[in-house]
């Protein structure tokens, strides 16, 4: 079947679309534990990057798992199936000219190599959101470490389920010691060098 599908080539090319914007386009990927502080720390991050004039767009759980995967549970398989998907989506947005953030769990090293190979190296922001299992069970924004220790809720992240950390992520953020103001700072610095 694959070797049936055989690409068409565009004549706008992403390079075009970048010269259009101003701007190069990228993937910057929030990784960590629940409730560590990916979504509220991209929010900024892309406040900051849409008050500079970049066209951007933020992917995270509630527009990717209540829409496209909500077919997807937390079995390491969907988790890999949820990352990749979302890669791909990533990608064609990178393809179409904008910096695009992303925020999610995503535990597994190999899912993390995955996405990389996806969009490319040179297209591929690692930044590590580190904020210890105790903490992100003390802040239990959501009530969900609560009902895993309940045994309500299996595979969860931390818990009863694995978290692989980056070994070598481009930013990390060790969010007990640092604010979210001066964290988004201090990757929005490291982004407009890529811009
Ligand atoms: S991932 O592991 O596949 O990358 P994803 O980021 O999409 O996870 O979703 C994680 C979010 O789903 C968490 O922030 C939390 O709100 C919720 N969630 C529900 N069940 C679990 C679970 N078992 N493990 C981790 N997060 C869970």
């Amino acid at each position: 079947m694959k070797e049936n599908i055989i690409s068409h080539e565009y004549q706008i090319s992403v390079n075009d679309r970048r010269s259009l914007n101003g701007h190069n386009s990228f993937l910057i990927w929030f990784t960590g534990l629940s409730g560590s502080g990916k979504s509220t720390i991209a929010n900024v991050v892309e406040q900051k990057l849409f008050k500079q004039g970049i066209k951007t767009y933020t992917l995270d759980g509630d527009n990717i798992r209540k829409g496209i995967n909500n077919d997807l549970t937390f079995s390491p398989e969907d988790r890999t199936e949820n990352i990749r998907r979302i890669a791909e989506t990533a990608n064609l947005m990178v393809e179409a000219g904008l910096v695009v953030l992303a925020a999610f769990v995503s535990p597994y090293k190999k899912d993390r190599e995955n996405i990389k190979s996806i969009v490319k190296d040179v297209n591929f922001v690692e930044v590590y959101v580190n904020t210890s299992i105790e903490e992100c069970e003390r802040r239990d924004v959501k009530g969900l470490y609560k009902k895993a220790r309940a045994g309500e809720i299996k595979n969860m992240t931390g818990i009863s389920a694995p978290y692989e950390a980056p070994e070598n992520p481009d930013i990390e953020i060790l969010t007990e010691n640092e604010s979210v103001e001066n964290a988004s700072k201090r990757i929005v610095d490291f982004i407009n060098q890529k811009l």
